[in-house]
């Protein structure tokens, strides 16, 4: 999702891409199959979700590392035998969903942003599943891999370098950009409350696209616009104002 903002203050009109952020988790239990679901049918561009290396060898969608918050099960997802982890419930009779099942429920209706969580292997496990789907003809620039972990995220890159990656950053690092340049990262996804303007000049002016989480008021996704912000990551793909969207996609 290499973006096309150049930088505030153009005359040309600069739309935002829309990333639905765990799926649409305003609307649904995040990173479910319903919750990516409900993004594509908001009209997200892309959906985002978080993904972890069960020691059985399934990557899964869930953010923490632990499952009470977001399942009726309880201690460390390391922890959770695989069967047991597919039994319990997510949110509304929802289960948690494998890195393979969110990919064929999107079916290549709109980008996926896979955010890898975990460490140890977790970037080439998540590298292996991404290319089989490339082989299969998903195309690589509708797909961008992003973490906080660099390491992990540079193991990713060495296995599958023809998929664009992003480094996620919750700060503001002395060098600005510059960890993305070293990663050849094509785009650097910034937190809202670090979303300086400085960083994000630096990322453009290296050729970064720049997206920003997690943004749900809509007067902050124009700011945000206004300071050349490629896209956003919104729990309410909805909220986004039609004046800051792309053309919708044709609907079927
Ligand atoms: O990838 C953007 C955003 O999801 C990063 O933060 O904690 O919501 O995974 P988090
Ligand atoms: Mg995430």
């Amino acid at each position: 999702m290499v973006g096309g903002n150049t930088g505030g203050g153009t005359a040309t009109r600069q739309t935002l891409t829309v990333i639905g952020h765990r799926g649409a988790r305003g609307h649904a239990p995040e990173n479910t199959l319903l919750s990516l679901d409900r993004a594509i049918h908001l009209g997200a561009d892309w959906v985002e979700f978080d993904v972890q290396l069960h020691p059985a060898g399934a990557l899964v969608l869930l953010h923490d590392l632990t499952l009470e918050r977001t399942t009726d099960g309880c201690g460390a997802l390391v922890d959770c035998d695989f069967d047991t982890l597919r039994r319990l419930d997510a949110g509304v009779g929802q289960k948690i969903p494998t890195l393979e099942e969110a990919l064929e429920l999107i079916e290549m209706q709109v980008g996926v942003n896979v955010e890898i969580k975990s460490a140890g292997g977790t970037g080439e496990a998540v590298a292996g599943v991404l290319r089989r789907y490339v082989a299969a003809g998903w195309p690589p620039d509708k797909l961008l891999v992003s973490s906080f972990h660099l390491p992990e995220l540079w193991e990713f890159r060495q296995a599958a370098p023809e998929i664009p990656i992003a480094v996620l950053l919750a700060g503001v690092p002395l060098d600005f950009a510059g960890c993305a340049t070293e990663l050849q990262a094509a785009a650097v996804n910034l937190s809202a409350e670090f979303a300086d303007p400085r960083l994000i000049a630096d990322a453009k002016a290296h050729g970064r696209s720049v997206y920003v989480y997690t943004v749900n008021d809509p007067a902050e996704m124009q700011r945000l616009q206004v300071l050349g912000v490629d896209g956003v990551f919104t729990d309410y793909p909805d909220r986004v104002p039609e004046s800051l969207r792309r053309p919708r996609r044709a609907t079927p």
